[in-house]
């Protein structure tokens, strides 16, 4: 594997989750692999599982890890050709970018949507430009429009609950939010479950659509509670508007969130499902995305979900570290 952005990069998702259960097995059984290779962790943005995690997953496969952040110590960065660069940024990402690849066999980038342009963010400009001018496997930690590590774990999460049963209802959540956030872990969530061997619905009130590469296909209803109905599992999370059908929208808060608290997941929507397992990436604001009693409940399953951040992680560097 050179690229980790897309479901597809993954291959077999059968495979792919018969692997991450072999890693939970031993996850130390590959240390032969790292050895004397080094990935570098880039964050343009904060973390808290996807830095700890990778960085395990890293060292459990016996690698070295240099982690930095952009923001935080390092020259800050511009990322557009043409600029004349007299304002605060001192050194170009052209390149940055090969001198950080010239330090590592394999790269991890966090670049989050930045809703100045719809277009640069949904063309994937900062990534693009890592995969470009590198030479070295790139993996996506969070881009503009995808969360493919996350995806991962939450399939992996949900497998492990779900037991081999048959097709379970999975039910992704629109929930309210006071600031504007990207679609990455929506567009992922959505691209993955497809996917998968689910039935999957998404859930959010009107003007949210997301973008129909990521979710052709999936059922959407507009009223919560209907979407709820039998769910096996919830998703819940909040984005801000992906501007599909109004581009002038993009990245906007479409409503005040004072006025959308009803989509808050509480006890009254769970009451509906099939004792759904509930999800979250995290970091979470409680009583705004989901009540106290959800989120604490024996159904919660956010805990192994983070954990099993560590799993998706190793496969993906694991893959990568066997096609260098
Ligand atoms: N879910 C997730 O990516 O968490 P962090 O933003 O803390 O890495």
């Amino acid at each position: 594997m050179r690229i980790f952005q897309h479901v597809q990069d993954i291959g077999d998702l059968h495979v792919a989750l018969a692997e991450a259960q072999e890693v939970k097995r031993d996850r130390y059984q590959w240390q032969h692999l790292g050895k004397n290779k080094t990935a570098l962790l880039i964050f343009f943005n904060n973390s808290l599982r996807t830095r700890l995690s990778t960085q395990k997953a890293a060292m459990n496969l016996g690698m070295n890890v240099i982690v930095l952040d952009v923001n935080q110590g390092a020259w800050k960065l511009e990322t557009e050709r043409g600029v004349v660069m007299d304002g605060d940024k001192s050194e170009h990402l052209l390149e940055a970018i090969p001198v950080m690849a010239s330090y590592c066999d394999i790269i991890g980038v966090r670049s989050f949507a930045r809703f100045e342009s719809r277009e640069d963010d949904y063309e994937e400009k900062i990534l693009q430009q890592f995969i470009q001018y590198s030479g070295r496997p790139v993996f996506f930690m969070e881009s503009a429009t995808v969360h493919p590590l996350q995806a991962f774990a939450d399939l992996i999460t949900i497998k492990e609950d779900w037991k081999g049963k048959t097709r379970p209802k999975v039910v992704m959540t629109w929930a309210p939010h006071p600031k504007s956030l990207p679609q990455a872990v929506p567009n992922s969530f959505a691209e993955w479950m497809l996917a998968a061997d689910v039935d999957f619905v998404v859930t959010h009130p009107k003007g949210y659509e997301l973008d129909p590469q990521f979710v052709k296909g999936a059922r959407v209803e507009y009223d919560q509670m209907k979407a709820f109905e039998g769910a096996d599992f919830v998703y819940a999370k909040n984005w801000s508007c992906p501007g599909v059908t109004h581009p002038e929208d993009y990245g906007k808060v479409l409503h005040d969130y004072h006025t959308m608290m009803d989509w808050c997941v509480s006890a009254r929507q769970m009451a509906v499902t099939n004792n759904a397992g509930f999800l979250h990436c995290l970091p979470v604001r409680r009583n705004m995305i989901v009540t106290d009693d959800v989120i604490e409940s024996p159904r919660s399953l956010v805990i192994p979900e983070a954990a099993n951040r560590e799993i998706s992680a190793q496969v993906v560097l694991k893959r990568m570290l066997e096609a260098l």
